[in-house]
């Protein structure tokens, strides 16, 4: 049986900007997916998903996980007409959008695939197999989740020919809080949007992007000084800047609010938007259990973690 494992992961800075090259800022989580692949009987391939998720997720998602998987069994030269496998997914990150999850499934199924046809891929392979596994997905991904998924820790991503990837060193990991809106994201649909009104409003557009690029710089150094504060103040100006590019949506901005007033020292969307996951960065076990508990206390899940692990 091959095994394999993808890290979930928030985006601290500029999801949506990076799809066009600004730089962006994300960490894995100490949540994985893991994937097994095993030989079967007849012809083809079968998925077993058995990943805790948000309702509706994996119903909303099994189009689209079906060209994935078609997609990475390309890419990786098997044909599973000849060597029929059942694939299984699991681990402990939550399936739901804005925290990875079809990133890390697709990275746990490369490697599984690896691990079982002795491919011998490397990370770079794998991160490769993971991308064309999230154009089943994304229709034009960055490569920002499946980079986090495949290497982990705290990355400085640039999307371009090619990406650009650095690791950012950071003192200690901090505390941060995910809340679930519970709202079943559709990216591809989101990324769209974001296209479609930048070719409309170019000028209003465009200002805002400049602004994004620079606060992904001072937030690079704020988190290389350890400056915490100033972290936090940053992910809440980064998130003007989302609702700025309509991506964020009242119960993203609601958690954002609760989050805030609770004592985090910034809090923000991660991820596609318009539903999915929020971010909220509450440095210290109690800090993080305060606002973990408001979220929950409003009906909401809320996923205790740590960011530069
Ligand atoms: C999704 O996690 C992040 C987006 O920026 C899309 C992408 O980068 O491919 C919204």
């Amino acid at each position: 049986m091959g095994k394999g494992i993808g890290y979930g992961k928030v985006i601290l800075f500029n999801e949506h900007f990076v799809v066009y090259g600004v730089p962006s800022i994300v960490s894995a989580i100490d949540k994985a997916t893991t994937a097994t692949v095993e030989r079967a009987d007849g012809t083809g391939w079968t998925l077993d998903d058995r990943r805790h998720a948000t309702p509706g997720y994996k119903e909303e998602k099994l189009e689209q996980q079906k060209e994935s998987v078609e997609r990475i069994l390309k890419a990786a030269g098997i044909d599973t007409m000849k060597n029929p496998i059942k694939i299984t997914l699991a681990g402990d990150l939550v399936a739901a959008s804005g925290i990875g999850a079809s990133a890390a499934s697709c990275t746990a199924i490369a490697r599984a695939l690896s691990d079982e046809f002795n491919l011998g891929l490397s990370d770079e392979r794998i991160n490769e197999l993971a991308y064309e596994g999230e154009k089943g997905y994304h229709g034009t991904p960055s490569g920002i989740d499946n980079t986090a998924a495949t290497y982990g820790g705290l990355i400085w991503f640039v999307r371009g020919q090619p990406n650009m990837m650095e690791r950012i060193k950071i003192k200690r990991p901090v505390e941060v809080v995910v809340g679930n809106t519970g709202l079943v994201a559709n990216t591809k649909a989101a990324v769209a949007g974001v296209r479609e009104r930048r070719e409309k409003y170019p000028e209003k557009y465009n200002k805002i992007f400049k602004e994004a690029e620079e606060l992904a710089h001072k937030a690079r150094r704020a988190l290389e000084a350890y400056d915490i504060k100033k972290v936090g103040e940053l992910m809440d100006e980064n998130h003007k800047q989302l609702q700025a590019i309509e991506v964020s949506c009242r119960e993203l901005d609601f958690l954002v609010e609760l989050a805030r007033k609770q004592g985090a020292f910034g809090a923000k969307m991660t991820g596609g938007g318009l539903g999915g996951n929020m971010v909220a960065l509450t440095p210290g076990k109690e800090l993080q259990e305060k606002v973990a508990c408001a979220i929950e206390g409003e009906g909401f899940e809320a996923l205790r973690t740590k960011i530069g692990v």
